[in-house]
């Protein structure tokens, strides 16, 4: 038995980005709000670094700027750079407003003005990034969830899957979304769709990202008829804790922002060596010299030395990297970490403009899903959470000013389970799991040639056969959805990365080391794009 839900606007994703936008909407618009699994699931809980603004008195918005666009190198939009940068004070107030308590300066002149405490990250030229000690994500999460449940409007969703968009005469009316305790397929619709879905690192063996960052929405915008962009640029962070027993737990860049060191296993520093920013060049620069010197040793990762900070500075700075490294038998005031890079953050995402709106009419991607222009060829540390919440202000205010003017949703035919069975081989699922994950990270990793990535497409085009088959033919599952997603956002990620004919931020290949002089987005355009006639931006 499926259900027919109606809202004004449906937002697939309980991150940063999709509990903002909800919380912007006006208390008049009702809106459903999902997730796949409880609202804290997504990365942003994950967040430990802080989010960057511009704040302090001799920080200048043109500096945030030139470092964002440094570290783009050369394909970041300055329009959308400038937008975000524009709007990040702004940003900073309004989560405040909703309750996020940033840590302040402890001295007490600026404690008498609450002023934030600032840290320092990567290819940052201010301290700049504010921050709940080294749980910013989890007290953003949390606050946010809070005020989500509070707000009368706003009807959550959990253990929600959303298997596909529904699109008719080239407008975005809902999507199909699976009820993970009933097993049953439902129809959502409504005037307004936003993918807030979050990532895909999970295409990766190794990532710092939790289960569930599959690429769903960048998947579902794709089928159902949007460009995508830039998806060579994977993001490898340089520092996630290197344990048999420790899955997916970042190491933040701001240890190294307060003088963390990079060290061989014979204790000498490296960094100096590959970029006179050292342990603060840009994380595409500090993961490749991490993964040369490993491959160079014959090393199974490096470490990270902050010892030599007071333990009182790290219980207060740092204390969920502390209590978990202390999980595993590592004190961190006394010993260095030891430490490797891993899949972190999607650069690229589904195309769309300042105010969030994709390809088709009614439908908006925002946070990590979508690819702004603000992070170009790599992203600078702290601007992800910064972007989802000044893209969902911008995004909720188009869908707001539109919302009256908006057709309502001619009925769409609901689910049809017809054809499909139980499936009796769920090993098919978490073998072609494990296989696309692995040789991901092997053809498709930090630095890459012609040859592996065409091995890795003819790999990706097997597997999306079985997966097709299997599809058709079975009832589907988280399991298989996520799938599903991942072979086809890897099939995008691979065809990206063979297109870009240079090497550029984070897209690094042997066959051609160089940059060329003209940066340039690489924009796929499927065949059923409503643009398909016009040329790609
Ligand atoms: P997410 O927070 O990932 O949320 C995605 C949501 O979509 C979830 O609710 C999920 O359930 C839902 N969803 C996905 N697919 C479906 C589907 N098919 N159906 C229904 N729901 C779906 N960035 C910073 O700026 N600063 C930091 O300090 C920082 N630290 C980080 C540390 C870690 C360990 C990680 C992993 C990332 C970090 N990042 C940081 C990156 C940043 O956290 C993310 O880019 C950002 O939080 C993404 O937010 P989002 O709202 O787009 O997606
Ligand atoms: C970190 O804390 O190192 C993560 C910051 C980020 O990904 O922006």
């Amino acid at each position: 038995m499926t259900s027919h839900y109606k809202h004004d606007v449906l937002v697939i994703g309980s991150g940063a980005a999709g509990l903002s936008l909800a919380l912007h909407l006006p208390r008049g618009c009702q809106v459903a709000l999902l997730s796949k699994a409880d609202l804290t699931q997504g990365s942003t809980y994950w967040a430990q670094g802080g989010m960057a603004a511009v704040l302090h008195d001799r920080d200048t918005i043109e500096s945030h700027v030139a470092d964002t666009l440094a570290a783009g190198a050369g394909l970041c939009s300055r329009e959308a750079v400038e937008f975000t940068v524009r709007n990040s004070r702004r940003c900073v107030e309004w989560l405040v407003a909703q309750g996020v308590d940033f840590d302040l300066r402890q001295d007490q002149a600026a404690q008498s003005q609450r002023e934030f405490h600032l840290t320092m990250e990567g290819g940052h030229s201010h301290r700049r990034i504010i921050h709940s000690a080294d749980r910013t994500g989890q007290a953003i999460s949390e606050v946010l969830g809070e005020r989500a449940r509070e707000a009368g409007n706003i009807e959550i969703f959990t253990d929600r899957v959303a298997v596909d968009l529904v699109v008719a005469d080239g407008r975005c009316q809902g999507a199909y979304i699976l009820d993970q305790q009933t097993g049953s397929v439902d129809l959502f619709q409504a005037n307004a769709v936003v993918l807030a879905t979050g990532g895909a690192s999970k295409a990766y063996l190794y990532t710092s990202n939790p289960d569930g960052a599959s690429g769903d929405g960048i998947a579902m915008a794709w089928r159902a008829g949007c460009r995508v962009a830039n998806l060579e640029f994977n993001q490898f962070h340089p520092t996630c804790l290197y344990h048999p027993k420790a899955k997916s737990f970042l190491i933040t860049e701001a240890i190294r922002g307060e003088g963390g060191r990079l060290l061989l296993p014979d204790g000498s520093a490296f960094m100096q060596r590959f970029d006179n920013r050292g342990e603060l060049a840009p994380r595409d620069v500090v993961a490749r010299a991490i993964d040369h010197e490993m491959k160079r040793l014959g090393i199974d990762c490096v470490f990270l030395d902050i010892s030599h900070k007071p333990r009182e500075f790290l219980e207060s700075h740092f204390p969920t990297v502390m209590s978990r490294c202390l999980e595993f038998g590592i004190d961190i005031a006394a010993e260095p970490i030891p430490v490797v890079p891993a899949a972190h953050y999607t650069c690229g995402g589904i195309v769309v403009d300042t105010r969030g709106r994709a390809d088709l009419d009614g439908l908006y991607a925002i946070g990590e899903a979508s690819c702004t222009g603000l992070h170009g060829a790599n992203r600078m540390a702290s601007n992800s959470l910064l972007e989802c919440i000044v893209f969902a202000e911008s995004a909720a205010s188009d869908i707001a000013g539109d919302l009256g003017r908006l057709p309502e949703p001619p009925p769409a035919p609901p689910w049809d389970e017809s054809q499909v069975t139980d499936s009796d081989e769920d090993v098919v699922i978490s073998h072609n799991w494990d296989e696309l994950r692995r040789f991901m990270w092997d053809y498709v990793g930090i630095v890459r040639t012609n040859k592996r990535l065409q091995r890795a497409q003819h790999r990706v085009q097997l597997l999306q056969d079985e997966i097709a088959e299997y599809y058709g033919n079975y009832k589907v599952t988280n399991d298989l959805l996520e799938l599903r997603n991942l072979a086809m956002v890897a099939e995008l990620m691979i065809r990206c990365a063979i297109s870009r004919k240079e090497s550029r931020g984070l897209h690094y290949t042997l066959d051609y080391p160089e940059q060329l002089p003209e940066a340039r987005d690489t924009v796929l355009v499927p065949d059923n794009s409503p643009l398909q006639d016009q040329p790609a931006a």
